[in-house]
Order: C-alpha cells, then structure tokens, then sequence
C-alpha cells in the first residue's frame, strides 16, 4: 500500500508510532515498530539530553529503517534536542506546540522530513505556509494534549483533507486496523497511534501504567483543564479531585495549583496510576492485551487488509 506519507518517508506502511512522553522516550519501541515497516518516534519531551544522545545512537544501530524524533517545540530544552535530531541526522521530525518558522532551513538542508501537528484548521493553514512537509492531525479521542476545541479526529481529518494540499497524518482514536483504514478512507495518507503502542513490553512507562491501559474502557479516560490546555488521561483519583475542584468554582490559580500537584512522570515512572497523570487516549477502551510491537504493526497490517476486502466486497 502506497500514500504520499509513505512515499514521503520511506515506509513500508502508512502507520506511524506516536511520540509519547515517557512511552516512546527510548530506543526500544522506535526501534521495534521501524523494523516492522512502520515509522518509530522517540519523544525527546521529558528525556536528559545524554540520555536522548544515547537513544539516538541505538537507534541508528539499531534500525536502518527511517525513523522519527518528537520535539514539543515549547519545551525550555527544545534547542537542546532540536540539536541532537540534527546531530543524529534524523529523518523525521515531528514537532509540537510551536511554530516551525525559525527551524525548518536547518532541518531541510540535512533531508529531515518535517511533520507538524495541528489540532485545527487555523494551525494546520500556518503551518503549511510555513512550508512544513506534512500534517498530524491531532483529535479529541487522543491521549496527552489533544485538539482543545474538542473536535474529533473523524471531522478535523476530513476537514483538513478537504481545504489542505499538504499529506495528512491522521492521530486520535485508533487502536486497530479497521480504525487506520477508516481514517485512510477519510483522506489521511498515514495514521498515527498512540495508546495502543504503551501496552507493549517495550513501552518504556511502569507495568501499573500497562495494566491501566489495558483495564479502561472506552469511557476510561477524561479530560483534565478542559478550556485550558487540557489533557487526555485515564479516570483516577487526581481527575476526581481537579474535576470535583473545577465543579466547585474553584479560583484558576488553586485549580493551577492541582494540576501541578501531578504528574505523567509519576505514574509512567513510580507506576503511581492512582495520583499521577495516566496519559491515554479514548483508544484505551479497544486495548485488551500487552503483545510485542512488531505484532501490534503484523496484525494492524492484516485488520487493514481485512478492512479494505470488507469494504470492496461491500
Ligand atoms: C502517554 C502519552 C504521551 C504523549 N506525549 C506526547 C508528546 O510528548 N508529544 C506529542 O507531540 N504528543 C504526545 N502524545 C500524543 C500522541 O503523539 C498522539 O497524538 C496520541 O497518542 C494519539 O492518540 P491515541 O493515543 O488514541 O492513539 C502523547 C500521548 C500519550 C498517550
């Protein structure tokens, strides 16, 4: 199967690993879905900058496949890693929260693709001006910090297929093959995804955050600072307490003072899934078991097939 996404990076198939704090902040789990034909993402987010040198370096031994580093370009070490993607020549960026303006030059010069993610059609028309190579199109369902406005993966996909030239990355909400050929069938050259990639043994979060994931249903997760910049998390006794908190028209700065008092290191590290911030998306719900990554992308491979007979003999 061939997109402009596939073409674009060089991959066997249109499915793309998500970078995920913590989850993906290693060389294991890029490595393992790259080799598999798909494009493995290391999160820089949360990573010391020798520890991502250190990763980076696996992961060229370690693959002679493309690959992909995320970079949340508002993060205070962001120049940090943005030199380290460089340093290691990466082939794909995928960059969020920020504006690629000022890197873009530097990245091209070397070959890197660029890919940007938008969660609505304004960012999505910048950040083709800007002259980005492709689109991730963050929605709603999706764990970590999905579209704000709350439009879900399903319309802003079409919505970005229909009025952007760029190739289209299509992120939220998919946890099966059926679920990428649907978003294909929408108009997306590729599908991004996330949660089901942590119930991995190469997954790099605590083995509570796993069974967590694989315990939600598809009403397991929440959103947590709706109207700020929310996040998508399992259920649990922090979301009760900042949602019980925002009900009670608590003042923003206390409401702050909650949201700061956890976080995704605690549970992804110290495997505290009760207190910390369980980053998942509504995918969760169609997770039922912990299989190496390379069978994750054998049998999204096979359900994709499956759907596409499924359609044609419609
Ligand atoms: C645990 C977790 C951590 C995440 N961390 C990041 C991150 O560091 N940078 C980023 O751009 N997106 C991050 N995301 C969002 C993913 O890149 C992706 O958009 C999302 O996982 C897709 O939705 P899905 O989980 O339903 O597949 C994270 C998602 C999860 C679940």
């Amino acid at each position: 199967m061939q997109t402009r996404i596939t073409h674009l990076l060089g991959i066997r198939y249109p499915i793309i690993q998500a970078g995920m704090s913590w989850a993906s902040s290693n060389s294991a789990l890029p490595i393992a879905v790259s080799n598999a034909g798909g494009l493995g993402v290391i999160a820089a987010g949360p990573m010391r900058i020798e520890e991502l040198h250190r990763s980076l370096a696996e992961i060229i031994l370690g693959t002679s496949k493309p690959w992909g580093i995320n970079v949340p370009l508002h993060n205070e070490r962001s120049a940090e890693f943005l030199d380290a993607a460089f340093e290691a020549r990466a082939p794909v960026l995928i960059a969020s929260q920020g504006g690629p303006k000022e890197q873009l030059a530097r990245f091209h010069s070397i070959g890197t693709r660029w890919l940007h993610v938008v969660t609505s059609l304004e960012h999505a028309k910048k950040a083709e001006a800007a002259g980005v190579d492709a689109l991730v199109a963050v929605g709603v369902e999706a764990g970590g910090h999905p579209a704000p406005s709350e439009v879900s993966t399903l319309v802003l996909v079409r919505k970005l297929a229909r009025e952007c030239r760029l190739p289209i990355v299509a992120s939220g909400g998919v946890a099966d093959g059926a679920g990428v050929a649907a978003l294909l069938a929408l108009g997306a050259d590729a599908v991004e995804l996330g949660t089901v990639f942590i119930a991995t043994p190469e997954a790099n979060v605590h083995e509570n955050y796993k069974r967590a994931v694989l315990a939600a249903g598809i009403d397991g997760s929440t959103l947590v600072a709706r109207g700020r910049l929310p996040i998508r998390q399992l259920k649990n006794s922090f979301s009760a307490k900042y949602e019980a908190a925002e009900r009670a028209g608590m003042p923003a700065d206390e409401l702050g003072a909650i949201f700061n008092s956890a976080s995704l290191k605690q549970a992804a590290l110290d495997g505290d899934v009760d207190w910390g911030k369980v980053e998942a998306g509504q995918s969760a719900g169609l997770v039922d078991e912990i299989r190496p990554a390379a069978e994750v992308m054998r049998r999204l491979v096979l359900e994709l097939e499956a759907a596409r007979y499924r359609l044609a003999s419609l």
